[in-house]
């Protein structure tokens, strides 16, 4: 059991996801595949979880998805390898001290460090139809920051556009330490972020892969489907007739070769394109060769989970990481002179 007095206890690690929906090869290369490898290393005690009242900062007026697209993410961190026995995989709405600590941090922070946080403009911004001049939207990065904090996480596994969430959840934690301290000592402790390097992973389209931009591969794509999406992918504009050469570091069926491909296949690549060799239909069945490969495995261990086997896991998940969160819940309360709660009703 994590953190139980039986073992020695590991720093922990801490990251999240909101559930978008079915996850894709960008989310698993970005940020899946890295936490398996944590979990696997076996340095860490980790928590893992599906931010699903973060969704609701933006899709309060219509919230018919959330459910759905929890299920859909907690079985693509299942088939992706995170494994119930090694880490702690739960649902942020059932730990409700993530929303206690959140309350309770939004005595101590400045509207202005959230006006401040690059993506509160941007998503304004981008999100067009969208009200988000709401209370909930201007404190999604302090819930985040609560979800960190409660953990008292050393490390929290992210990509660069979460950085800045992180340098705020210290923000709040050196302050909430500055003023409230317990037996002398800080009661919560500023993570650093932990940025695994990941390969960049171009769409079909050849921009980023992204679900805004409808040029995804899902992690749950049968075969078939992988292959259809191949072949609409776009390659180097420079082969226009068959007989052109072409360069793979210009073509993004070459950047996912790069990424998912055996040696062999990598050097006939090279050879065959920049020689005119081979064609592009061919390039693409060896590119989806490889990606049928990486997902086959991922594929096979999503569809060994039952929908109460899910329930299970989310059960003794949101036990335990109820039972963590509210360890740190018990010094925040102390160190804040909250009074303490009579014996009957705890
Ligand atoms: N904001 C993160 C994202 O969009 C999700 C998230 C919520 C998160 N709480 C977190 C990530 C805590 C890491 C730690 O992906
Ligand atoms: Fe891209 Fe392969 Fe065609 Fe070269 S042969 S342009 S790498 S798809």
């Amino acid at each position: 059991m994590a953190d139980s007095a039986a073992t020695i206890s590991r720093p922990r690690v801490l990251s999240g996801m909101r559930p978008t929906g079915k996850l894709h090869l960008g989310n698993y290369m970005g940020a899946l595949h890295n936490w398996v490898n944590l979990q696997n290393g076996g340095q860490y005690d980790c928590y893992f979880f599906i931010a699903d009242w973060h969704a609701l900062t933006t899709d309060y007026a219509d919230p018919s998805n959330v459910l759905q697209n929890t299920k859909e993410v907690i079985l693509d961190y299942l088939a992706a390898g995170l494994d119930p026995a090694q880490s702690v995989l739960f649902v942020q709405s059932h730990v409700p001290q993530h929303a206690e600590l959140h309350l309770l941090l939004s005595m101590i922070t400045s509207l202005g460090w959230l006006e401040r946080v690059p993506s509160y403009k941007e998503q304004q911004e981008n999100l067009v139809g969208k009200d988000l001049t709401t209370y909930g939207f201007l404190g999604y990065p302090l819930l985040q920051a609560a979800d960190i904090l409660i953990y008292q996480p050393k490390f929290v596994p992210v990509g660069q556009d979460q950085v800045a969430h992180v340098e705020l959840t210290r923000e709040v934690a050196r302050r909430f330490n500055q003023y409230y301290k317990l037996d002398g000592r800080d009661v919560l402790p500023e993570p650093d972020s932990l940025l695994t390097p990941s390969p960049k992973l171009p769409g079909t389209d050849g921009r980023k892969m992204s679900k805004s931009y409808g040029n995804t591969i899902l992690l749950s794509d049968p075969e078939p489907e992988v292959r259809r999406k191949l072949k609409t992918m776009v390659t180097d504009p420079a082969r226009v007739r068959r007989t052109d050469p072409g360069d793979p570091d210009k073509c993004p069926v070459g950047d996912l070769h790069k990424v998912f491909s055996p040696h062999q296949t990598i050097e006939k690549v090279y050879a065959g394109c920049r020689t005119a060799g081979i064609g592009c239909i061919e390039c693409k069945g060896w590119a989806a060769d490889s990606l049928v490969q990486i997902l086959n495995p991922i594929q096979q261990r999503r569809a060994s989970y039952s929908d109460s086997d899910v329930q299970d896991v989310l059960k003794e998940g949101a036990n335990r990481a109820r039972a963590r969160a509210e360890q740190t819940m018990v010094e925040v309360r102390a160190a804040m002179q909250l009074t303490p709660m009579p014996q009957a009703v705890r």
